[in-house]
C-alpha cells in the first residue's frame, strides 16, 4: 500500500483528460498536476527545449513525492519521455503506447488518422507503436499545430468549430475509420471534432481511457495503490495564469471548488 499521490504533467490544460479518468478508474488515489502553460504550446519546440521544461515539472512532482508520473501530453511522451525515464526511479506512464494499442484494436478497414502536434507528427511516434501491434495498418499523420493553443485561448464553440473543419482539411479523401486524438489538448473540443468529421463510421478515439487502465495495471502489478479509506486529494498547479486555468479546469473537472496554485518552474 502507498498513499502517496500520482503525478501528472501538461504543457498546459489538456492533461485535465487524462486526469479525469485517471481520478474516475481510481477514486482513491491523490493526485498532483502542474500544466505548464507559461510555456504551452510545445508542440513548436525543439526537442532539447521540451526535454528541458518536461524535466523542470517532473522535479516539481518529485518534491512533490509522487509515486509514479503520467506525462498527460502527446509532446512531452514523444520527445522528452525516453531520456527522462533513465533518470528517475519512479515509473513514467506516457500517453502514445496507450492511443496506438486502442487504435490498432478499433480500426476495422485497417486505416487510422493521427492529429497531433508538430513534434508529435515529426516523430512518427504513432506509426511505430500502431505498426508494432499491426504492421499492416494504414496510417495517415497530420500535424494540426492551431488546436493546441485554441483550447488554451477557450473560445467559443463557433470558433473552434471553424479552426478544426480547416486543420482537418487534409483529411478529407483519406478514408479512415478511426481518428486518434494524439493531443491530450483536442479532447477538451472533442464535440467540435464530431461536428467537424460529420460521419458516424468513424470512431474519434481518446487515449485517455486506455491511459487510466493502464495506470490502474501499473499500480497492481508494483503493489502501488493507496489503502482502501484513503481519502482522495487533488492538487492543481500551473506555471501561468490559476484564474484561467481554473476557469476551464472547474467546468471539464465538473468541480466547481476547484483552485489551483502558481508555481514557477525556474527556481
Ligand atoms: C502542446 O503543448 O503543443 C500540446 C501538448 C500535447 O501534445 O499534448
Amino acid at each position: 500500500m502507498d498513499n502517496r499521490p500520482i503525478g501528472l504533467l501538461d504543457s498546459g490544460l489538456g492533461g485535465l483528460s487524462i486526469a479525469k479518468k485517471v481520478v474516475e478508474k481510481l477514486p482513491n488515489e491523490s493526485t498532483v498536476f502542474i500544466g505548464d502553460n507559461a510555456h504551452m504550446p510545445y508542440g513548436n519546440r525543439t526537442k532539447e527545449d521540451i526535454i528541458d521544461l518536461t524535466r523542470k515539472s517532473v522535479k516539481f512532482l518529485l518534491n512533490n513525492d509522487v509515486k509514479l508520473v503520467i506525462f498527460a501530453c502527446n509532446t512531452a511522451t514523444a520527445a522528452a519521455m525516453s531520456t527522462i525515464e533513465k533518470e528517475i526511479d519512479p515509473q513514467i506512464i506516457g500517453v502514445i503506447q496507450s492511443g496506438a494499442l486502442d487504435a490498432a484494436r478499433t480500426t476495422k478497414n485497417k486505416k487510422v488518422a493521427v492529429v497531433a502536434t508538430s513534434v508529435t507528427v515529426d516523430s512518427h511516434a504513432y506509426e511505430k507503436e500502431i505498426h508494432f501491434r499491426d504492421p499492416e495498418i494504414e496510417v495517415t499523420e497530420l500535424a494540426t499545430p492551431k488546436l493546441a493553443p485554441l483550447v488554451e485561448a477557450q473560445e467559443d464553440h463557433a470558433t473552434n468549430l471553424k479552426v478544426v473543419k480547416e486543420s482537418l482539411a487534409p483529411l478529407k479523401d483519406k478514408d479512415f475509420d478511426t481518428l486518434v486524438l494524439g493531443c491530450t489538448h483536442y479532447p477538451l473540443i472533442e464535440q467540435e471534432f464530431k461536428e467537424a468529421i460529420d460521419d458516424p463510421s468513424v470512431t474519434i478515439l481518446d487515449p485517455a481511457d486506455q491511459v487510466a487502465q493502464y495506470t490502474f495495471n501499473v499500480m497492481r502489478r508494483d503493489g502501488l495503490f493507496s489503502e482502501e479509506n484513503h481519502k482522495a486529494v487533488h492538487e492543481y498547479y500551473t506555471t501561468g495564469n490559476p484564474a484561467s486555468f481554473d476557469k476551464l479546469a472547474r467546468t471539464f473537472m465538473d468541480d466547481a471548488t476547484l483552485t489551483s496554485k502558481h508555481v514557477d518552474t525556474e527556481n
